[in-house]
């Protein structure tokens, strides 16, 4: 890690483990310009000309004849709108006199040991040896706007956290109608552009496309709830893979309405910008005040895909994951959402935990349908107290009957809604986001609650905060189930309504602090409609996220393998539930759907009453197996060895210990094929010199691992490759066991 300023030649050098990261101050006017990002560099010299400044149309110092075609193809480090650069600006501000022009120049810098938080945001953080920050000030004198483009690196991963915070210098109003959080400008190269798409339960789906002319976009404007598109863009040198090729990787560290898109211009430059989407989004700024945006994370890698997932994981695990629980054993938890949907009451509930205690399950979580009178999801939502009809006793008697099981006990909670069949809604109509004399559209018979309202927030932490102390309550599942529509809150004036949007982000980023704040024990799992508001946003909050109502073993293959290629293992919400499937209706081995979960937080989500005993057997085994497994899932290091979205046959992916000594091999043979021979995979991350005996996990023994008589080098698994026999039938899985000797 370094981070420094080269004075006489004016540049900003930003260094992280294996990548620099450069920014050149240029001309008079000192206009900022991205000169460099790549593999780390050991010299810079002849770096400048990057900035082509020594070229036609040369900077306006020298040629101000031709300032616009400077500005439309110097390589922007932050890009602005409406004074020449065509391409996409980062920031547009409307001023008082109607106008719309931004040109933001350097003013000042500071370069310091650690980083600021960023005041109501999540945010990537690290002390003072493994963070060093550069806070750049820059200004437009005209518009009276300052903006501070904020910038840090690690020392311990290759990733760099940026973001700009502006403010009204000025006399008047200004409107900040776009607002992003950083660009990357680079210079003529040919790119593979990376996304994930999808739709409920089929969350986070890869896309590549070669890049052209003209612009590609991925965007939200459903602020959270959005299973459609990831805040997610990674630029790939052509033919890049796993292990090989240029990554350059950016993602988004919010939950709201964003864009990411990369652009590709005349000159065959690249322009890539990540940030809050600008339509929808409008934030008054009087004199004096700021506006922070969120932040953005880059990553580079020259090895392949592998290297962005490595750089994001370590950044996540060390710099953005705040919880107790990130090293901490996770429960196994059952949840009754596919047990039993609506239909439970107390002892219904008090039978799945008395089954579950027995085969090693540790906590039970209530899902909807305990508050209120809720039999189903047309109402009751904002009405939190226990249904005591339903719950005889109330949540006391419950919780102490299943701690004496020796579980804990886990509640869910859709905050953030409104049923309009609500108690709630017949005393505060208001409180929903609607525009007056426009019913505002309906998403599972709910409305969306006005969180940038502190009397709102308020209100439903107090409701939240009764219920959790009234029991011991161990975990929270906070949900989130339609996305927003009819945006305008009876609270903001009207110059303000363009803020409403992020203003819900905030309060519930705020709603989610003070949860933890009051219950610091607690662990906190976010959902969205399945994984429709899976983040690094949510991640400050909650060390994991549901993934996907599609509980399908196969189909979680591919939802899975995207969401880790960004995310540690230990964040994915996953659990075994029963077959046929109730999303897709397929039926496939409860030891696969265990493997398949145990890449997971893993759990169940089923009536476990309901298993057969041979079921059941398995079931207290497959607790076992994942108590001696889970730390090595958990803390290891993971490696993507096939991915079944490519090759539509088999999906196989490793975790190793960080010492090399052990590894563990998770292989799905999605669909048999006849007169097939043993597929040799070649691992990663082992030591070449050891040995390694394998062993194959075998739910049906009572060992839970058979010993297979086989020892191996580590070169010859790294570089043969470990042979993987075929299994007899479709949907079966193996997980292999390497131990070094
Ligand atoms: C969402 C969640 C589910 C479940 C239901 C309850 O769909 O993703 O897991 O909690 O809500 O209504």
């Amino acid at each position: 890690m370094n981070l420094q300023y080269l004075e006489e030649e004016r540049i900003f050098r930003l260094d992280t483990p294996g990548t620099s990261y450069l920014i050149g101050i240029v001309g008079e006017e000192g206009f900022l310009g991205h000169i460099y990002y790549g593999g780390r560099l050991a010299d810079l010299s002849g770096i400048k000309t990057l900035l082509r400044t020594e070229e036609a149309p040369y900077t306006p110092d020298t040629n101000d004849r031709e300032r616009i075609s400077f500005l439309d193809s110097f390589p922007m480090e932050y890009s602005f709108h409406g004074v020449g650069d065509y391409r996409e600006s980062c920031v547009r501000v409307r001023d008082a006199a109607g106008a719309g022009a931004v040109c933001l120049t350097y003013v000042k810098h500071e370069i310091f040991r650690g980083k600021e938080k960023l005041p109501g945001l999540p945010a990537v953080f690290g002390g003072q040896d493994d963070v060093m920050s550069l806070a750049i000030t820059c200004e437009d004198k005209a518009l009276g706007l300052g903006a501070v483009l904020k910038y840090s690196v690690f020392a311990d991963t290759d990733a760099i956290a940026k973001s700009v915070c502006f403010t009204n210098l000025g006399e008047k109003p200004l409107y900040l109608e776009k607002a992003l959080s950083g660009c990357l400008d680079m210079d003529n190269r040919e790119f593979d552009v990376l996304t994930l798409h999808g739709s409920w339960g089929r969350e986070r789906h890869m896309e590549r496309k070669k890049l052209g002319h003209g612009k590609f976009k991925v965007s939200s404007l459903r602020d959270g709830n959005c299973h459609q598109e990831h805040p997610f863009l990674a630029l790939l040198s052509p033919g890049a893979d796993q292990d090989a090729g240029e990554v350059y990787g950016f993602h988004f560290v919010y939950s709201g309405n964003f864009m990411a898109q990369a652009e590709v211009n005349q000159f065959d430059s690249v322009r890539v910008v990540m940030g809050i989407e600008p339509e929808d989004f409008c934030w008054k700024l009087e004199p004096g005040e700021s506006f922070q945006t969120p932040e953005m994370i880059t990553v580079y890698s020259e090895k392949g895909l592998s290297g962005m997932t490595k750089s994001l994981h370590t950044l996540y695990r060390k710099h953005l994951i705040r919880s107790p629980y990130l090293h901490k054993r996770r429960p196994i938890l059952i949840n009754n959402w596919e047990g039993t949907y609506f239909d439970f009451n107390e002892e219904k509930l008090i039978e799945i935990a008395r089954q579950s205690a027995a085969l090693g399950i540790e906590m039970l979580v209530m899902d909807d349908g305990w508050f209120g009178d809720r039999c189903d999801d047309s109402r009751s939502l904002g009405d939190w107290q226990v249904n005591q009809e339903k719950l005889k006793g109330g949540l006391p008697y419950l919780v102490e009957q299943v701690k004496a099981l020796g579980m804990q006990f886990g509640i869910w909670f859709e905050p953030e809604m409104i049923s309009p069949d609500s108690r709630l809604y017949r005393e505060h109509p208001d409180w929903a986001i609607a525009i007056p004399g426009r019913r505002p559209g309906m998403a599972r018979n709910q409305y969306v609650l006005d969180l940038s309202r502190k009397e709102v927030r308020d209100h439903i932490m107090e409701e939240m905060f009764d219920i959790l102390h009234s029991a011991d309550i161990a975990y929270v599942k906070w949900d989130m189930n339609r996305p927003l529509t009819d945006l305008h809150s009876a609270a903001l004036a009207p110059d303000r309504q363009g803020e409403l949007a992020h203003r819900f982000v905030l309060g519930m980023y705020e709603m989610q602090e003070r949860l933890l704040a009051e219950f610091p024990g607690l662990l906190l799992e976010n959902c969205s409609s399945g994984g429709g508001r899976f983040d690094p946003g949510m991640l400050y909050y909650s060390p994991q996220i549901w993934c996907s109502d599609d509980t399908d073993a196969v189909e979680r293959l591919a939802i899975q393998e995207s969401t880790a290629m960004l995310y540690p293992l230990s964040t994915i919400g996953a659990h075994v539930s029963v077959c046929p499937n109730h999303a897709v209706g397929r039926n496939t081995p409860l030891e696969t759907r265990g493997f398949v979960a145990l890449a997971g937080t893993f759990g169940y989500e089923l009536d476990i009453t309901k298993l057969t005993e041979e079921e059941k057997e398995l079931v207290s085994r497959q607790t076992r197996l994942y108590g001696s497994l889970c730390e090595l899932i958990r803390e290891g290091d993971y490696y993507r060895l096939a991915s079944y979205q490519e090759n539509h046959s088999y999906d196989c992916f490793q975790v190793n210990a960080a010492d090399g000594g052990q590894a563990l091999v998770f292989y799905t043979q999605v669909l048999n094929e006849t007169n097939r021979k043993a597929r040799f995979i070649p691992l990663r991350g082992l030591l070449e010199e050891a040995r390694y005996v394998l062993y194959q996990a075998d739910i049906k023994t009572e060992e839970l691992f058979v010993y297979t008589n086989r020892i191996f080098s580590g070169s010859v698994l790294m570089k043969a490759g470990l042979p993987v026999e075929r299994m007899w039938g479709d949907f079966q899985g193996r997980l292999l066991y390497l131990k070094k000797i």
